[in-house]
This record gives structure tokens, sequence and C-alpha cells, in this order.
């Protein structure tokens, strides 16, 4: 049995369709904050959801009934909202961590994998990020990554618990929500050159980042789980290779045949100039190979987010 955090959001929900693909049995933790039940349609039926709050760590404990593998991607993801409550996201994002790590040692997980994130690595220049450069996060988001894969490390050094932390670069595709305030940026993107709206490039647009697939990603997290892996290790997880957002608007204007043109605003806080991955230790570790480059992971997406648009309201 995988237990699935944050399995109604975008990338818990992208995982979820495909471990009930591969005939696993799969167990949902949400408490519904950012993610949404329709993601989880049409495997509902054949799914455990349960309805419960990672802040609670007698919910963590029963969630982790019979569960082999532990892919954790409950969260309140965003760096914006980071700043603006970080009460909250520290509230989720470490202790709700920290409870599972608890109920996962206890039951004698079998592997925890934790979705960890580049921002780690903060305004650093050096490029590729490679795991063994200091991390510098920039946001109280940030922090609460950084702390997560400390706790994965204790408890596999104290407890001989296995954990993963997968450092994700920026992962886009279907079901990723376009329309909360903290919208990632393809998302938004997508969706104003599908209504031929100004979608808004914080910053001048020369700032640079490595996108993720999120099918690239699911595979790295499988693939997480069956690694020969005793203590724990964090891995990068991105495609290699780095690209404007100025670029990136003009790629999803073209492939949207849409006529809109950015707005420029300030540069956020906390928001990093560049980011690339090195995925060596990824790929000697997870046998992680991105099967996926920018084109072709926007063209399922783009096309996700049109029906999306044509089915809506
Ligand atoms: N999307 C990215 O580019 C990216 C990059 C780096 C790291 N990550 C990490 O990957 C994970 C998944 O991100 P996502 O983009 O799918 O975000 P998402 O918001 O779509 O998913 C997060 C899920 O966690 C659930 N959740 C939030 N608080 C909870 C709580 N207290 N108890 C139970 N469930 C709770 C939400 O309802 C949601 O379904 C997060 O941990 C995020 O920090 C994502």
């Amino acid at each position: 049995m995988y237990l699935i955090t944050g399995g109604a959001g975008f990338i818990g929900s992208n995982l979820v369709h495909a471990l009930v693909a591969r005939g696993q049995r799969v167990r949902v933790l949400d408490n519904l904050a950012t993610g949404r039940l329709d993601n989880l349609e049409p495997v509902r039926g054949t799914i455990e959801f349960v309805q419960g709050d990672i802040r609670s760590l007698e919910t963590c404990q029963k969630a982790m009934q019979d569960v082999r593998f532990v892919l954790h991607q409950a969260a309140l993801p965003s760096v914006p909202r980071s700043f603006e409550d970080p009460i909250s996201s520290t509230a989720v994002n470490i202790h709700g961590t920290l409870n599972l790590l608890l109920a996962a040692r206890d039951r004698r997980i079998e592997r925890f994998v934790f979705a960890s994130s580049s921002s780690v690595y903060g305004d650093t220049p050096t490029l590729p990020k490679v795991e063994t450069m200091p991390t510098d996060p920039r946001s109280p988001y940030a922090v609460t990554k950084l702390t997560g894969e400390h706790l994965c490390r204790v408890f596999a050094r104290a407890y001989g618990l296995p954990t993963v932390c997968l450092r994700y670069f920026n992962v886009y595709g279907p079901r990723q929500d376009p329309a909360s305030t903290y919208a990632a940026v393809i998302p938004r993107f997508i969706t104003h050159c599908l209504r031929g709206t100004a979608a808004t490039i914080f910053g001048d647009g020369t700032q640079s980042r490595d996108f993720t697939f999120v099918e690239d990603c699911v595979a790295a997290n499988l693939m997480a789980c069956e690694a020969p892996i005793a203590g724990c290790e964090v891995c990068n997880i991105g495609s290699g290779s780095r690209i404007s957002i100025a670029e990136l608007h003009a790629i999803i204007r073209r492939i949207t045949r849409s006529a809109a043109s950015p707005q420029f605003e300030s540069p956020r806080p906390g928001d990093v100039k560049h980011s690339l991955a090195d995925i060596t230790r990824a790929k000697a570790l997870l046998g992680y190979t991105p099967r996926y480059g920018l084109e072709s992971g926007l063209a399922p997406t783009v096309e996700w987010f049109r029906s999306r648009e044509a089915t809506s309201p």
C-alpha cells in the first residue's frame, strides 16, 4: 500500500493515477487546503481517500496502517504564501512532516519519499545546482523544505527509516491549479494565453528556470521507492536544462496561437534569479532520466488546460 499525502493536489494526484494504472493499492491523506477531489476522478472509487490534516499526529498514525511506501507531497507549497502566512506554512510543512516521520518510524515503513524543493539552494550564482552545494534558503517556504530534509536525515540515522528527499525543480503539467493567487507560472501563462489576456511577468523576464514535466517527477518518486537505499539520500529532480521566463511565455504563446503580450511587474521577494538542476546524482542513484523536454511536456499540458477551459462555465 502506498500512502500519498497531498494526493488531491497537482503532483500527488498524478502519482495516484500512475500507481492505480500499475495496479497498486493507494491511500490518499489530504485536507483539501489547495487540492481538489476533481483531481482524483475517475479513480476515486478504487482508492482510499482520507480527508485529514497532517498537523494531527493521530491522523498520520491512522493513515499509516498497512503502508509500505510513503510519498509525502502534502504542503502549503508557495514562496509568496510563506511570506504572507509563515506560521501556517511552517505548521503544515515542518510539524506535519515530523508527524508523518514519527508515524512512519513506528510502523517500520520501507521507504519515506519527501517532496523537497530547489528553493533550498537560494540565489547562489553557481549553476547548475548540485546537491553538494551549500544551501541558502531565501523564504520561509524554503526553510520549511530544508528543515523537512534535515528531519528525514535524523530519522534515517536515529531510527533506520530509509528516506529520499527529492528536490523538485519547477514541476508543471496537467492538474496544476491555474486559479489560486499563488498559481505557478506555467498554468498562469497557459490560462492567460488561451483567454487572450496579459499574463504578469515578475521582473524583466530574463530570470530562468529548469522546468520538470510532472510525468518525470512521478517516475522519480516511483524509482525512489525501489532504489536500494539504506539511509537518507537527497536528489535533484529536474530536466537538466533551463529557459528564461520571457522565452517560456513566447513558446506558450506560439503553442496556444495567442496574440496576448505579457505585462511586467517588480520581482517578488524570495524569487531566485536562475535555477538549473544537476541531475547526475538522481541518474546514478535512482536510474532517473527525464523523458520530456519543454515542448514535449507543454503540448499535453496545453491540451489539458484547453479541454478544461472548454468545459468550465
Ligand atoms: N509544483 C512544484 O513545482 C513544486 C516544486 C518544488 C516542490 N514542490 C513540493 O511538491 C509537493 C506537491 O506540490 P503541488 O505543486 O502538487 O502542490 P498542491 O498545492 O497542488 O498539493 C499540495 C497538497 O497538499 C494538501 N495539503 C495542504 N496542507 C495539508 C494538510 N495540512 N494536511 C493534509 N494535506 C494538506 C493540499 O490540499 C494539496 O492537495 C509540495 O510538498 C511542494 O512543496 C512542488
